[in-house]
């Protein structure tokens, strides 16, 4: 979690620092700081709350320092405190260091230190780090330091400051993305990852160092993606990369593709509102250029398997996390459904310790928006372990999963900013779809059935535009029920997941407890909630379980539950059953996912607004889930 920015170059580093923190606070916000060398001396603010408080703090103070650091924390380690933030500095007052992760041996290495006399501000794992550094270089021998110079790519392993970084991580254990300041080094900063994303911007005579790339893209497109285990030196005019053995990197350098107006709200209230509009830009963006010229199947460039290899596949499985999981559900429907092969969807998480037996034909994916989700993550090196081509399904373009994954499949919806995730989701149905569609077109799917698929997924942008159009009525229907403390979201089949994913964003934007559950599965237990105090919202399509699916609104209308049914336009819903309704247009099986969910992305959006919450930046969460 949380975000981390560094700058090197002529202009003022607190200025550039405060503007990537605002754009990388998504990412965690329980405090924010930022540290700029001036004069050999480091200048230090940092409070706990938004970044907004840290941008009145530091104008108190004129930071005018061409060299600096920031951060925005989200806290795995000591509670939100201003003495907890970052950055920390070593007790020594030499080093400057923010962190992006957990050092899980800070316990150790605190109480080694503490022998040799140095002292801790704060409660954090983060702080040993920087005093270990600082203990490394008063032991390293005071020789000449080495910067790298224009575009260099210079060792760099003559400064001992590099030196002391490196030494001080070959300590560690655990998890960090850091970018660290040294006093005796006024325009240099050394950086290193390892489980934590961090990129490097290259620009005209300035460098900058992030989390992600909306940090930097309003200076520059060109990045380099720093890998595990590489540190890079940073100057004005250059810098290095090496890795922690000490070996020379070549790096390369990548282009952005996105702008900063992606990274932007534009004229909306927040960028939940945004993403959930722009979903049918997304979903056309997701599926460009990726359907057959016969138009009866899908095609994908970098899933690195061949067709034949993929017919050898009986069985799949898919790992991943929160929103990303209920994807999977979904695809799960699918393939079984329409390629008719076994699928079994797992939580990132549990996988990587339960020890699954998997088969030698099973193929392994794991989905993730951001790429940097850490369960995710460890679930594919766990499969890769046991000898698994493991393929990602992924937005974020450089990320450690799309870098470390055998192939797979970029989402290609642009920059996805609001914690709870929209754009994303729906792409991620429409390309589990497209993925069910392939594999079935590879086996028994006909063509014709093919081609009617294709031109299904096709109308998918326009389907889910017609929905949007409901926004005004879903509003109100919104501002009716805001106020309830308890909500089920009900639904079966494909729908199911989606009553998953309906009660997660209520949840995770509006702070009201709600439960998905199978619509049928309700009267095992979760029935004794209803009253006339905890509304339902149903998923009531047309089709086979639409009447199985209208009773079980008569069981909750019995008890004077309220009910919110999306149903099928041409669907009758029996008199004063329903006390809102709202309507989706008749659809095609894979599209029906991607279309039922805007109307609970949506309601949740609006209660939340009604509600006064921080609809993007909801309390406790982050955008990616980088500890474990
Ligand atoms: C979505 O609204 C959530 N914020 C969260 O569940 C998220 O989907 C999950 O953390 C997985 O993230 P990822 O897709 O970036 O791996
Ligand atoms: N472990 C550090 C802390 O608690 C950094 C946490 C993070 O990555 O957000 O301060």
């Amino acid at each position: 979690m949380c975000g981390i920015v560094g700058y090197v170059g002529k202009q003022k580093a607190a200025t550039i620092i405060l503007e990537g923190l605002k754009r990388l606070e998504y990412r965690g916000y329980d405090s924010a700081g930022v540290c700029v060398l001036k004069d050999g001396r480091l200048e230090l603010a940092k409070k706990s709350g938004r970044v907004e408080v840290l941008v009145k703090e530091v104008a108190r103070h004129h930071f005018t320092g061409t060299t600096g650091i920031g951060h925005t924390r989200w806290a795995t380690h000591g509670g939100v405190t201003d003495a907890n933030a970052h950055p920390h500095i070593s007790s020594d007052g030499k080093f400057a260091l923010i962190h992006n992760g957990v050092i899980e041996n800070y316990s150790q290495i605190k109480t080694f230190l503490l022998s040799k006399g140095y002292g801790f501000q704060s409660e954090t794992d983060t702080e040993v780090l920087c005093n270990l550094i600082a203990y490394h270089y008063a032991k390293e021998p005071a020789g000449a330091s080495n910067p790298p110079h224009a575009n260099g790519h210079g060792t760099g392993s003559g400064s001992r400051f590099l030196e002391s970084v490196r030494k001080a991580l070959q300590h560690v254990e655990g998890t960090y993305g850091i970018a660290v300041l040294c006093v005796d080094c006024p325009t240099e900063l050394v950086a290193a990852r390892k489980a934590s994303p961090l990129l490097l911007g290259v620009g005209d005579g300035e460098h900058i160092i992030a989390s992600d790339a909306s940090a930097i893209i309003s200076r520059t497109q060109s990045v380099v993606y720093l890998k595990d285990g590489e540190i890079v030196h940073l100057a004005r005019g250059g810098f290095t990369i090496t890795t922690l053995e000490q070996e020379d990197v070549s790096p390369v350098v990548d282009k952005i593709t996105w702008s900063i107006s992606d990274a932007e709200k534009g004229n909306y209230a927040h960028f939940m509102e945004k993403e959930i509009f722009e979903q049918p830009i997304a979903l056309e963006n997701s599926m460009r250029g990726r359907f057959s010229e016969d138009g009866s199947t899908a095609n994908f460039g970098g899933l690195n398997l061949t067709a034949s290899e993929l017919r050898q596949i009986d069985r799949f499985m898919f790992c991943a996390c929160g929103t990303a999981w209920h994807a999977c559900l979904v695809t799960e429907h699918l393939i079984e459904r329409f390629a008719r092969l076994p699928v079994e969807v797992d939580y990132a998480s549990e996988f990587r310790y339960r020890n699954s037996p998997l088969d030698r034909n099973t193929l392994f994916f794991v989905m993730s928006q951001s790429g940097e989700t850490i369960d995710t993550l460890a679930a594919l090196r766990e499969a890769q372990r046991k000898g698994y081509r493991v393929l990602a399904i992924n937005n974020v373009v450089g990320s450690t999963i799309a870098r470390e994954a055998n192939g797979g499949i970029y989402q290609h919806v642009g920059p996805e900013i609001g914690v709870a995730s929209t754009k994303a989701f729906t792409s991620q149905l429409l390309i589990g779809a497209m993925v069910a569609l392939y594999i079935a077109r590879l086996r028994d799917m006909s063509f014709s059935d093919g081609v009617s698929y294709v031109s299904a997924l096709k109308g998918a942008p326009d389907l889910v535009r017609q929905v949007l159009k409901q926004a005004p009525e879903i509003k109100a229907i919104a501002k009716r029920f805001a106020r309830h403390a308890d909500f089920l979201f009900l639904g079966r089949l494909s729908l199911f997941p989606l009553a998953l994913e309906g009660a997660l964003k209520l949840k995770e934007i509006s702070y009201i407890h709600a439960e998905g559950y199978p619509a049928a599965e309700m009267k095992h237990g979760p029935i004794a909630l209803i009253s006339e105090e905890c509304p339902s919202v149903f998923f009531a399509p047309k089709g086979e379980i639409f009447n199985k699916v209208v009773s079980s609104m008569q069981e909750i209308k019995a008890r004077k539950g309220p009910v919110i049914a999306i149903i099928t336009e041409g669907c009758e819903l029996p008199p004063g059953l329903a006390d809102a309704v709202i309507t989706l247009p008749d659809c095609h099986e894979a599209v029906l996912p991607i279309v039922a969910a805007v109307p609970v992305q949506l309601l949740s959006y609006y209660i939340a607004v009604e509600r006064g919450c921080d609809v993007d930046k909801p309390r406790n969460l982050a955008k990616s889930v980088t500890v474990e």
